[in-house]
């Protein structure tokens, strides 16, 4: 009988990842501490305690901060709202995180895919791109730190520059976060919003990876004028988020339990990223590159030749192994990424891993 398929394809945190019972917990006690609050309406803008906590994190006053169902429902009210008050192209390095490339192409919006490389969005792309056409754009999307899907990260200099470009020209920038404090080893980099100061940056990032992605808890770090009308946007749309799972999140992290529960992540990803390595290096030496990322879920992998990624993942799939193939994490139409796929080396155990790319590389 086959085994049960091993996945690189889901962007998730391994089950045992998740400190569930801890949770269960701190769900239990908010429940009956705060139940008048976490099962009534409230402020669209999020459960007041975990939104002081994201503010003072970030330095800002607390009426910059919005908690979202999740980063990704932050990102349609931010791509809704800022196509509604500046229409123009969205920016986006290639390749690029694929749902918000799907809710842009929804909102009709045309995207213009910059290219990047190993140190991440190249600014020399982002400048021409800007100075080539007269009308302004509408916003820049970019994943500097441990990117989804590449696991690349945007070294310290391009970060320097790019925030030049952007108040050169004014454009505003949305810096997607989730991965950030996921790191393994190697030091920090600054934010574009600790950069830019946050008049153009928006700045967002998610429990999902650092506590759990069912808690469904995101934030938006948004310039002073533009927190209302984005709240607005929650308000119309869900009247206000779950509190239970915002004020999990919340006790969670009064309980001290935040960094601890990160650095075992920490850890537990490592030992997978680096099982991920050495098996690609053992497997697929000499026949393709890939990115050796110091933290996040995912290593991009390139092939050499023209092996097209959309058939090896449906006979990896036959075979028993899951990934997800480039082209999707490309403007669609764009032809790019044919022999590209992204791992991810979150959801698998080291041993898996190893004997899931020994498999994949059998298939070429
Ligand atoms: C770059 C990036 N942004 C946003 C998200 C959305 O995360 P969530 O909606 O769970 O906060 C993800 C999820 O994988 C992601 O990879």
């Amino acid at each position: 009988m086959p085994g049960t398929p091993i996945s690189f394809a889901r962007g998730a945190p391994a089950p045992d990842l998740i400190p569930a019972l801890e949770l269960a917990e701190c769900a239990h006690e908010v429940a009956r501490r705060d139940g008048d609050k976490v099962f009534a309406y409230g402020p669209g803008g999020g459960y007041a305690p975990l939104r002081e906590w994201v503010a003072e994190r970030h330095g800002v006053p607390v009426e910059r901060v919005v908690l979202t169902v999740g980063g990704l429902q932050g990102f349609v009210f931010y791509a809704a709202e800022q196509l509604a008050r500046r229409p123009g192209r969205v920016l986006v390095e290639a390749p690029s995180y694929d749902r918000p490339l799907k809710v842009l192409a929804r909102e009709g919006a045309e995207v213009v895919a910059l290219p990047m490389d190993d140190e991440g969005l190249e600014p020399d792309a982002l400048e021409a791109e800007l100075r080539n056409r007269s009308e302004p754009a509408s916003f820049l999307y970019t994943i500097p730190t441990f990117q989804n899907p590449s696991g690349r990260s945007l070294s310290q200099d391009r970060r320097a520059r790019i925030v030049e470009i952007v108040r050169e020209h004014e454009l505003a920038v949305l810096e997607d976060d989730p991965y950030g404090l996921v790191r393994f080893e190697g030091a920090a980099r600054p934010s574009l919003l600790e950069l830019e100061g946050g008049t153009l940056a928006t700045y967002t990032s998610s429990f999902s990876k650092t506590v759990a992605p069912g808690v469904r808890t995101g934030y938006f770090v948004l310039p002073q004028g533009d927190a209302s009308g984005f709240e607005e946007r929650a308000v119309s749309t869900y009247i206000s988020p779950p509190f239970l799972p915002e004020a999990i999140v919340w006790e969670f992290i009064r309980r001290g339990r935040f960094e601890p529960n990160l650095e075992r992540v920490q850890n537990e990803l490592r030992s997978r990223r680096d099982a991920m390595l050495r098996a690609l290096a053992q497997h697929l030496g000499g026949h393709a590159s890939w990115s050796t990322p110091e933290g996040g879920y995912f290593v991009w992998l390139d092939l050499d030749g023209d092996t097209d990624t959309s058939d090896l993942a449906v006979r990896a799939e036959n075979a028993g192994v899951a990934i997800v193939p480039g082209a999707g994490f490309f403007p669609a139409g764009s032809g790019l990424g044919r022999s590209s796929a992204r791992l991810a080396f979150s959801y698998e155990t080291p041993q898996r891993i190893a004997e899931g790319i020994e498999l994949l590389a059998s298939l070429r």
